[in-house]
Formats: structure tokens, sequence, C-alpha cells
């Protein structure tokens, strides 16, 4: 594809872009890279371990129902057939940014931002493809980096909350940033009513600020969605910021600013420097992973796309 991948974007969203909640349109739904064959072709030749096959409950704070499963060895359109009659969610982490294929519109969209947008300049970008079931669901978490949702095939709703207290903790970023904790978080649905909500259809897009929660419900048809992570000095500072007041906070400080303005901001990225060489040579370092144990084979022949392994 030749043509410019975003198809509008006006001064309004040049303004927003990066500050708020900014909804535009691209062409990457009619791209043949995302058809049935191409998506399934794309599974088939795409590093496995780079595949995430999940499973949850309908309950949006039941994050606890997130759970991970076996694909087999199912090929890629059997495994497509029992995304879109089931409830699974499949993952194609950095599908985008090292498939030869993804990776021509990935570099094309990057190029176009930052045309649109004088002064963005991402430090690294990765891209995934998210493929999931008419009626899966994500739960509320907040993402490390800035994020890009390109919405490709299907609906969904995706609702997109306000980057501080009480919807976002300090603390929980802190605790991310420290993989103490995965990027989920805890979710009340009575925010739902400050959240900006967007139902979205193939064509649609959505960019929202650093850190923002958000949460999103399929609504009907198989979902594809191209999801972008973005590094960018902002990004980097702030979440230096944060790490570093969570290592005053584990050695009994209590940090009261989060700002990335000012003098105490080079103190503090001295201090976030000096703990990760330290915690990289004295503590064995895990990252907290959503749960990796699988309990569920993929079977396209069972109602909901799997079938539950039985409890050992
Ligand atoms: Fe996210």
């Amino acid at each position: 594809m030749r043509e410019p991948v975003i198809t509008e974007w006006n001064d309004d969203q040049r303004g927003e872009f990066r500050k708020s909640v900014v909804s535009a349109r691209h062409r990457l739904h009619r791209d043949e890279a995302f058809s049935d064959d191409a998506l399934a072709e794309l599974i088939d030749r795409h590093p496995r371990e780079l595949c995430d096959f999940c499973t949850m409950g309908d309950d949006p704070t039941d994050r606890e129902s997130w759970r991970a499963g076996d694909p087999g060895a199912l090929d890629g359109h059997t495994l497509l057939d029992a995304v879109k009659a089931g409830k699974l969610w499949i993952n194609l982490r950095e599908a985008m940014t090292i498939d030869p294929v993804y990776a021509l519109l990935h570099k094309r969209l990057f190029s176009q931002l930052k045309a649109l947008n004088p002064g963005y300049d991402p430090l690294r970008t990765y891209g995934g493809i998210l493929i999931s079931s008419p009626k899966a669901q994500v739960f509320y978490h907040a993402d490390v980096s800035e994020t890009l949702l390109l919405h490709v095939r299907g609906h969904k709703r995706i609702r997109i909350y306000p980057p501080h207290q009480p919807w976002l903790k300090a603390q929980s970023m802190e605790s991310i940033l420290h993989h103490r904790q995965t990027e989920d978080m805890p979710f009340q649905t009575g925010w739902d009513q400050d959240a900006a909500t967007f139902d979205l259809k193939p064509g649609d897009m959505v960019a929202w600020p650093l850190h923002a929660p958000h949460r999103v419900e399929n609504i009907d048809g198989l979902n594809v969605s191209v999801t972008c992570e973005v590094v960018t000095q902002d990004s980097l500072l702030k979440n230096a910021v944060l790490h570093a007041n969570g290592a005053l906070r584990q050695m009994g400080w209590v940090p009261r600013s989060t700002s990335t303005q000012g003098l105490q901001v080079y103190t503090k990225l001295m201090i976030s420097k000096i703990w990760k060489v330290w915690t990289r040579y004295m503590v064995a370092q895990s990252k907290a992973m959503p749960k990796s144990e699988r309990t569920f084979d993929i079977d396209p022949n069972e109602v909901e796309g799997f079938k539950n392994r039985e409890l050992a």
C-alpha cells in the first residue's frame, strides 16, 4: 500500500495529540494484509513465543478470570474460526514491527505521524496485532508506553479514563515499573461515566495520553486491531520519575511529586538509574506477568472455542 495510512488529521487533532484523547481515521481496513487468508498465514509464520492465546470471563471487574491457553498444532485458519465462534483473544506481539509484510505499514504510519505532527520524534515504536472474539474484552489497565489503537475489523467499545487519581494511582504505575504488578489495575464500574467512550468501527483510530487507563469490550464480529506502543523522551522521563519515586518509597520515603519539571528531576533520574543497576546485580528480577500457566486448549468444536484442562 503506497497511500498514507492516516486519512484524516486536522489542526484540532494535531493540537490535542498526546495531550488528550484523539480519534481519527485510517485505511488499514482496506488493506489485503488484514483479510482472513493473510491473517491465517501470519498466525502460521509468526514466532509462537510472540503469540498469546487467552480467554476471559464476562465481569469487567474480574481481572482474575484472564487466563492463557494452548493453540496446539492448529493452523491459522482453524484458529481464526475458533476466535470467530468462541471467546478468545490472540495477541501477535510485535507482528507490525518484525513481520516484513506488516512492518512496511508500521513504518509508513510512523513516518506519516511524524510529518503530520512537527516535533513528534518517537525513540522506539512497537506494533502488535490483536485478533479477538465478538464478545471478548480486555480489562482495565494502563500501559507504560504511549499508545495508539487502529481498529481494522469488527466493532468494539473502548473507554479511556483520566491518567490521575482516583482512576490511576501514582503507586500503581510505580509498581508496574518495578515489575511488582502487571498492567492490570483495580476497576470500579462507576468510573465509566468519567471515561471518553468510543464505539470503534473499521478505519477508526484512537490515541490517548501516557498512562491513561483504558478497557475494551468487543461488540460484534471478529475483531482485528493494530496496537502501537511508542517510547518517547517524555515517556522515558515520566517513567524514570515514577520509578525513582517507587525506589524512594521502598527506602521509607514518601515522594510527593510526580512532576517532570525542575531540578529534583535530575536527582530522580540518578536514583532511578542507580536502583536499576543495583537491582540488576543484587536482586533476581522477574517481570510480573499475566498468569502464564496454560489452563485450556483451543478447540474449534467447543462453544467458547476452547476446552479446559483437567486440574492436576
Ligand atoms: Fe492497552
